[in-house]
């Protein structure tokens, strides 16, 4: 099935776009954590097409991991400001230096849950890196190491990003049309 011609009313990054950011964001990464292991780890579902652009270009000592976060309930398009966090595997987080690859940062409830899961499970440090940052919507301050592009607020679906979990597959991030929103 292929979706409407109107789904999306402007295009705001292109897969082309993304993939240099994100080497420009693996090589301060790279920098930032020379010489220190480093845990990497994906936001489930929304950052895993930036986190293998990402990832590409990082060649550290490092190992990846994979967090499911939700937030949203059903065909909302806000958050529920409750956030529930899932381990997809166990991993070490004690003593660990850890990155935490988001695909859009909203109100920041999110990263802050996550922050907090990982400070009280004794991480050595936490930071974020983010594709999309919505900085007029925050509810609460969390500090982003790492920012994709900034964009205004607008609801953008694609490259990982869905609406009541479709449209993750497009290949580039739009705003959606609000006749598809329900
Ligand atoms: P936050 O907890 O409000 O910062 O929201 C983080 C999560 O909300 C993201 O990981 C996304 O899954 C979702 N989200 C926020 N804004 C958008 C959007 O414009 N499009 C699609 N999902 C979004």
């Amino acid at each position: 099935m292929k979706y409407p011609k109107d789904l999306m009313n402007e295009v705001l990054f292109t897969r082309k776009q993304i993939v240099a950011r994100a080497k420009e964001l693996a090589k301060a990464i790279k920098k930032d954590y020379e010489n220190k292991p480093l845990t990497i780890v994906c936001t489930l579902k929304g950052a895993v097409f930036f986190f293998t652009d990402l990832m590409r270009y990082i060649d550290n000592d490092c190992n990846i991991e994979f967090m499911k976060a939700s937030s949203y309930i059903g065909n909302t398009t806000t958050s529920s400001g409750q956030v529930k966090l899932t381990k997809i595997m166990d991993f070490e987080i004690k003593n660990r230096d850890i990155l935490i690859v988001e695909d859009i940062v909203d109100t920041g409830y999110t990263c802050q849950e996550m922050i907090n899961f990982f400070q009280e499970n004794g991480c050595n440090s936490v930071k974020i890196c983010t594709l999309l940052n919505k900085p007029s919507r925050r509810k609460v301050d969390v500090d982003i190491a790492y920012v994709g592009f900034e964009i205004s607020d607008k609801f953008v679906i694609g490259y990982g990003l869905d609406y009541n979990e479709i449209y993750r597959n497009i290949p580039l991030v739009g705003v959606i049309n609000p006749k598809y929103i329900k």
